[in-house]
């Protein structure tokens, strides 16, 4: 397993064929994901270990990529530190009672492993069951604390920023309970059997470079450092991060993941000896197939795909995804 495809290119090795893998594979337009939503709901699902390893596996079985992603969400940590979220369809995390105050802050509860007992479980199960290597994931604190604060999905993150500028010592206190809970329910997942770990920072691109520098990227490489004796690969991925991207890969860990703002070449020389991810345009498989090849075939030509390189979308997979031209773009991707 060590000499997977997925795990050489995070350490930076050769490869004989490009690793592939999609952010957001498990569920969306899977069938066996379609058919279990019907008699459940997501966190449900994801609660259900013998349930959430038969979705994480499923793309693994009919897409043939080269590593699996934990079947949950990144309201799972924010759930187990005692925040009332549910999962609304069609929207997203809906909490409530949002964290409009400072005084609220105080109100997160510390993590503790035993409150994921189940995601363990389904570690477990899935490292029986797969042969590719296995992805544990989080999201970054900047990510969790905009869902906490707004309470629920927002394009314009005006009272996350809002929350930063009016009340900083909240903030960092927020940022720092935020993060030791990620490093823990991280651990977690690696002890129980994860053999890689991404952190998204879907939303961090909201920011200017002045505040991601001075109220994000410590939290990040406090969080990153404090992985490294893990001993397996640790990717950090965000979107929008172009404008940031020298301080977004200054942290230790292998892979950077990017999206389709910025092209792979730039990336390359702008975070030195890190593997790379992404990035191709998600809307890019809903194109005709000529269209979708010529932009993968123009994707591959700005770096070396073989060292360091791992094949993804730039964020998450569309529901609208056609499952048939999804496999055919992997086997596209493994012939190059
Ligand atoms: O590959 C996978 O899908 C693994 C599981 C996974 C889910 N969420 C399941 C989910 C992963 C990796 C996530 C990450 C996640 N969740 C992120 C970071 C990545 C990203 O998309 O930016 C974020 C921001 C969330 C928060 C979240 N959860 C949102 C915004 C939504 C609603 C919109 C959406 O993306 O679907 C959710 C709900 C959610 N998370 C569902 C699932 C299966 C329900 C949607 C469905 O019915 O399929």
């Amino acid at each position: 397993m060590n000499d997977s495809i997925f795990l050489k290119a995070c350490r930076g090795e050769r490869v004989e064929r490009i690793p592939v893998w999609f952010m957001r594979q498990a569920g969306r337009s899977l069938p066996g994901y379609r058919k279990l939503r019907e008699t459940h709901d997501v966190l449900s699902l994801t609660q259900t270990p013998e349930l959430a390893a038969e979705v994480s596996m499923e793309p693994v079985e009919l897409l043939g990529v080269d590593a699996a992603i934990l079947f949950a969400d990144i309201m799972l940590l924010p759930i187990a530190m005692g925040v009332d979220v549910k999962i609304v369809e069609r929207v997203g995390p809906v909490i409530d009672d949002p964290i409009d105050t400072p005084d609220k802050v105080l109100r997160l509860q510390a993590f503790a492993p035993n409150q994921i007992d189940y995601l363990q479980e389904t570690i477990r199960i899935l490292r029986n069951k797969l042969s590719v290597p296995l992805i544990g994931f989080s999201g970054a604190p900047f990510t969790l604390a905009s869902y906490l604060i707004e309470g629920e999905p927002s394009r314009t993150w005006l009272k996350t920023k809002r929350f930063m500028l009016e009340h900083p010592e909240s903030w960092e206190q927020l940022m720092s309970t935020l993060s030791e809970g990620i490093i823990e329910y991280l651990r977690t997942q690696i002890r129980a059997g994860a053999q890689a770990v991404q952190i998204f920072d879907s939303w961090v691109g909201a920011l200017s470079p002045k505040q991601y520098r001075a109220q994000v990227l410590p939290h990040m490489q406090h969080i990153f450092a404090s992985l490294k004796n893990e001993k397996v690969p640790r990717l950090h991925f965000g979107t929008n991060t172009a404008g940031i991207l020298d301080d977004f890969s200054n942290v230790d860990c292998e892979v950077i993941g990017v999206d389709w703002r910025v092209s792979l070449g730039e990336v390359k020389k702008r975070i030195g000896s890190k593997s790379l991810q992404g990035n191709l345009d998600p809307a890019v498989l809903l194109a005709p197939w000529e269209t979708l090849t010529q932009t993968v075939d123009h994707m591959l030509a700005e770096i070396n795909p073989k060292k360091g390189y791992i094949f993804n979308l730039g964020h998450g997979m569309p529901p609208q995804a056609d499952n048939a031209v999804v496999k055919k773009l992997v086997e596209y991707v493994h012939s190059k």
